[in-house]
C-alpha cells in the first residue's frame, strides 16, 4: 500500500512537471502577458522636450535625491544623414530633458548604473568600415548628464566579422568584481554582428575596460546561450524564400525578476520579395536563460502595430512608486498601423 502511495506521487509529480514544465515558465508566462497587453496610458512617438524623436530609448532609474533627475534615458535620432546620441532626464517618465548629445554617428545607446551610483553607457559608432561599439564610464550621474566620461573604449571587429560588416546595438548583460574600481572588473556586453547571412548574435567580456582584453563569446555559446538559435526557431519556419537566411537576429535588452533571468530580443523573417515587407514584420521575442527558449511577443497596440522592433526593458519604480516592468520598442515606418517611433509604457509587476 505504501510503495503504490509513493508510485502515485511520483506519478503526479512526473505529470505534474510535464503539464508545468520548467520552474520558469510560469513568471514568464505572467511577464509575457503584461508585455502584450499594452495598456491605454502608453505614449507613442516618445519625443524629448526639444521635439527630437528618441528612437530606441533605453531607460533607467537613478536614485537621485533630485527628483528631476529621477530617471535617465539615452535614445538617438536622425542628424545629417546619420544619427546622433542624445542623454534626457525625467521625473515622470513622460517629460524628457535633454542634457547631452554624443558624437555625430552615434546610435542604439544603453546604459547601466553601477551599483555605486556610477554609470557605464555603451553604444553603436558609425565607421564606413562596418559600425563598432564604444563603451564610455561615468564617475556620476553629474557626469553622464554631461556626457563627461572618465574614460572610454572602442571594441575593434574581430577578424571573423566579414569586411564592411557591422557591429552593434550593445547592451550590458552585467558587470562582475566592480567595487569601485572599473580597472578591476569584468563586462559582459551583448551585440549583434552582421553578415551576409544577415544579423547574429554575438557577446563579449572586457576584462579590467581594457580593449586589449577583449573576449569574443558567439552563438550557440554567447553570455546567454542559444538566445539566437532560440528565434531562428520563431523565424526560420516564417520564411518564404529559400533562397534568403532566415532574417535578422538584433538588438536585446536583459533584467531578472522573480529570480529568473530573462532577456527582449528581436528578429525579423526575410525573403518576402522587398526590403519594406520584410521590415513591416520585425518581432519580438522573450528569452528565458533557464530553458534557453523565447516565446513569440504579440503586442497588442492601439493602433495595431505590425511591426515593434529594438526592445528595451528595465524594472524600477514609476513616479507612483509602484515597481513596473517599463519597455520601450521602436515602431518602424514600414508597420502597419502605428507610426513609427518609441512606444514606451510600464505595467505593475
Ligand atoms: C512631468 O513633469 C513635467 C515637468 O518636469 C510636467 O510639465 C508634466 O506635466 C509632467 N507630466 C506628467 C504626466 O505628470
Amino acid at each position: 500500500m505504501k510503495r503504490v502511495v509513493q508510485i502515485l506521487i511520483i506519478a503526479i509529480v512526473v505529470i505534474g512537471g510535464l503539464v508545468d514544465g520548467a520552474p520558469s515558465d510560469t513568471t514568464r508566462t505572467l511577464l509575457k502577458d503584461k508585455i502584450n497587453n499594452v495598456p491605454s496610458s502608453a505614449i507613442y512617438g516618445l519625443e524629448d522636450t526639444y521635439g527630437n524623436t528618441m528612437d530606441c530609448a533605453k531607460i533607467i532609474q537613478t536614485f537621485d535625491t533630485d527628483v528631476t533627475k529621477r530617471y535617465v534615458a539615452v535614445y538617438h535620432y536622425p542628424w545629417g544623414g546619420n544619427y546622433k546620441v542624445g542623454i534626457a532626464k525625467s521625473s515622470n517618465l513622460t517629460t524628457w530633458q535633454q542634457t547631452s548629445l554624443l558624437e555625430f554617428g552615434s546610435s542604439q545607446a544603453n546604459i547601466m548604473r553601477l551599483s555605486d551610483g556610477r554609470y557605464l553607457m555603451a553604444w553603436e559608432q558609425t565607421y564606413s568600415s562596418g559600425n563598432r561599439i564604444r563603451l564610455r564610464y561615468f564617475l556620476s550621474l553629474t557626469d553622464l548628464l554631461a556626457d563627461h566620461s572618465d574614460d572610454w573604449i572602442e571594441i575593434s571587429i574581430p577578424s571573423w566579422v566579414e569586411s564592411g560588416k557591422a557591429i552593434g546595438t550593445p547592451n550590458i548583460y552585467t558587470i562582475t568584481g566592480y567595487s569601485g574600481n572599473i580597472y578591476s572588473s569584468v563586462l559582459y556586453v551583448g551585440a549583434h554582428y552582421g553578415s551576409s547571412n544577415h544579423d547574429r548574435q554575438t557577446s563579449f567580456k572586457v576584462t579590467n575596460f581594457n580593449k586589449n582584453q577583449v573576449e569574443w563569446l558567439r552563438n550557440p555559446n554567447t553570455y546567454w546561450p542559444s538566445i539566437e538559435d532560440s528565434v531562428l526557431y520563431w523565424l526560420i519556419p516564417q520564411q518564404t524564400s529559400s533562397s534568403d537566411g532566415p532574417g535578422n537576429v538584433g538588438g536585446r535588452d536583459s533584467f531578472a525578476y522573480n529570480g529568473y533571468q530573462f532577456a527582449l530580443i528581436e528578429g525579423n523573417p526575410w525573403g518576402t520579395g522587398t526590403d519594406s515587407e520584410d521590415f513591416k514584420h520585425w518581432q519580438s521575442f522573450l528569452y528565458d536563460r533557464q530553458t534557453l527558449n523565447s516565446d513569440k511577443l504579440q503586442l497588442v497596440t492601439s493602433c495595431g502595430a505590425t511591426s515593434y522592433a529594438n526592445p528595451h526593458v528595465t524594472l524600477l519604480n514609476d513616479p507612483n512608486n509602484v515597481f513596473v516592468i517599463l519597455l520601450t520598442f521602436f515602431i518602424p515606418t514600414e508597420s502597419v498601423g502605428c507610426d513609427a517611433g518609441t512606444l514606451l509604457y510600464w505595467v505593475p509587476l
